[in-house]
């Protein structure tokens, strides 16, 4: 760009009224949505289907004898009371398990349908399942996809006994992304236990460079058009231009709200990742859940049609005012009033160990659990880039590090994700009785398994849907490829109801 257009940038800046933290509206691929929760910790009631299990908090060291109290839904409307032999399950992931869950979603319809007995399981160190006093790095030793698997295990082997399940119980267990993984993994390493699963949008390979994320986001953005994507890149590089001038600097903390003065922090690069980071994640995070039915989708319709309607439309100024109007939505749409990039601000908050601090709502768990099993680092590394190339792989790993220690570094990460799929085989997965089911917007289906390669453990591919977009209650305006892909699943769990082998 040469400095007239530079100067053309600076006097049609678009002032934008309102923006947000979007760090905390997307953080590593995990939106941090507060329209799922019933309440605020303090005053929600307890709901009719919440009941509590006591699990040992070390399932592999016999000698630590420590337990707590793990929360669980169960809703037996629809149970056979007579043959007592269907029982389904959903797996908690990385955020507070909610009631509603237990009176929506498709697996509640096929529920009716199997008169099954219905339960959820909140994960570990989420929610309301706290194992520990508090999140302690050295408490979360305890966080891990194995020991919540052996949580899952054990949680089916009380539930048969306090609801007197027959002895041909056929337990199903569901589960949407990280939990999606762990419903494959559950019948995987517990085959006695769990009949089958229904592995929705799962990233069964663990890698530390999930570059391939922004790659689909672009295709994602391409599917609208190219105008789209390219003013998207576009608006990217000229905020790297802008950056480089005072002048620049002062209209960039106008057109994007920004909370502190970028002027200050143009040497800080991990502010300037965080920045990028941010900006990217406003298309991450309605890329992953275009379209779908979730609850905060039915208020406020933002779909990446909405984002590439502003992106394309030349009246709102160049491509970066575009880019700015776009972060002034997804700000107001995340209840926020100014966009903060401060990197500091951000590691400080996820170092809060307390259950009681915003990031204990999900985002230091989860971290933990990237770094120390599975990567996923949604990066900028991928080329053609689209949001520029400032939060590289070592911008992930360095939050690892400054989180939870130095001992987390780039060499354990890596071991600690090749471990991870030592343990679970990725995507050479060998299983029987599981259904894998991904969308082709939703970026994470790039590290699952989109193609049948076993006929015992087929998998389903729904051109055009989101993440987890089957999970969600049905609508008559789903894509028909979306309708029948439940259908299609709903007769493979019947069939794995008459089937008796193993
Ligand atoms: C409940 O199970 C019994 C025994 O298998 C069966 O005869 C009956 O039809 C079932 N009832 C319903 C409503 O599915
Ligand atoms: C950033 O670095 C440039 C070039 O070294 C320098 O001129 C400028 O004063 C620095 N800004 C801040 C806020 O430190
Ligand atoms: C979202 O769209 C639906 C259907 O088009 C409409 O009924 C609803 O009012 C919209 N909600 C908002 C917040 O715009
Ligand atoms: C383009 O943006 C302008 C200014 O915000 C707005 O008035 C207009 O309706 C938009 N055009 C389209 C086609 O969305
Ligand atoms: C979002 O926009 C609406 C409508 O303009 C406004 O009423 C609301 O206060 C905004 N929310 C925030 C957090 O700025
Ligand atoms: C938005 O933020 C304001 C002020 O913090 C708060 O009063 C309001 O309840 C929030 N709204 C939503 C929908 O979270
Ligand atoms: C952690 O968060 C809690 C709750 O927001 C807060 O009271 C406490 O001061 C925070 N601790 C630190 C060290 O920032």
């Amino acid at each position: 760009m040469n400095s007239g257009s530079l100067i053309l940038l600076i006097i049609s800046v678009f002032s934008v009224i309102e923006t947000a933290y979007s760090w905390k509206f997307f953080h590593h691929g995990r939106v941090i949505d507060k329209s799922h929760k019933l309440g605020s910790f303090e005053n929600e009631k307890p709901s009719k289907y919440e009941r509590w299990i006591t699990q040992n908090l070390d399932h592999f060291h016999p000698t630590n004898e420590r337990t707590w109290q793990q929360r669980y839904y169960v809703n037996d409307e629809f149970f056979n009371s007579t043959s007592r032999n269907v029982a389904f399950l959903m797996i908690g992931g990385e955020g507070e398990a909610t009631a509603e869950w237990m009176e929506e979603g498709s697996w509640i319809d096929w529920g009716k349908e199997f008169r099954a007995i219905c339960f959820q399981l909140e994960h570990r160190y989420y929610g309301k399942s706290h194992p520990t006093g508090d999140l302690s790095t050295g408490n979360l030793e305890f966080l891990n996809s194995h020991q919540a698997l052996a949580d899952l295990a054990f949680f089916i082997e009380a539930m048969n006994v306090k609801h007197e399940l027959s002895p041909d119980i056929k337990w199903i267990v569901f589960g949407g992304s990280y939990p999606g993984s762990l419903a494959a993994w559950l019948r995987q390493k517990y085959p006695h236990l769990v009949h089958g699963a229904v592995s929705t949008s799962g990233p069964l390979l663990a890698k530390l460079n999930f570059d391939e994320y922004y790659r689909v986001v672009a295709d994602d953005l391409r599917l609208y058009s190219d105008e789209c994507l390219e003013a998207v890149q576009e608006g990217s590089a000229q905020a790297e231009v802008l950056l480089k001038h005072p002048l620049g600097q002062k209209n960039l903390d106008k057109v994007l709200n920004l909370c502190d003065p970028i002027a200050d922090n143009v040497n800080n690069t991990d502010d300037i990742a965080n920045l990028f980071t941010n900006l990217a994640g406003n298309f991450a995070g309605i890329s992953q859940y275009n379209k779908d039915n979730r609850k905060s989708n039915r208020k406020h319709n933002v779909t990446l049609d909405t984002l590439c309607d502003i992106m394309v439309n030349q009246t709102i100024g160049p491509q970066i005012n575009r880019l700015a109007a776009v972060n002034s939505l997804i700000l107001n749409i995340s209840n926020q009033t100014c966009l903060d990039y401060k990197y500091d601000k951000m590691i400080q908050e996820m170092k809060n160990i307390s259950w009681d601090s915003e990031s204990s709502e999900g985002g230091r768990q989860w971290t933990y659990q990237t770094c120390t099993e599975f990567g996923f680092y949604q990066t900028s590394d991928y080329k053609p880039q689209i949001f520029g190339d400032k939060f590289p792989l070592d911008f992930s790993v360095q939050q690892c590090v400054d989180i939870f220690g130095p001992e987390f570094d780039m060499k354990f990460q890596q071991k600690a994700v090749d471990d991870t799929n030592v343990a679970y085989g990725a995507l050479d997965i060998e299983v029987t009785n599981v259904l894998f089911v991904h969308g082709s917007v939703d970026p994470w289906h790039a590290l699952g398994i989109t193609k049948t390669l076993n006929n015992y453990a087929p998998a389903i591919f729904i051109e055009g849907t989101a993440h987890c977009a089957d999970m969600y209650p049905a609508r008559d305006s789903d894509l028909p490829q979306l309708k029948a892909a439940r259908v299609q699943i709903q007769q493979q769990i019947s069939s794995w109801l008459d089937w008796n082998l193993y």
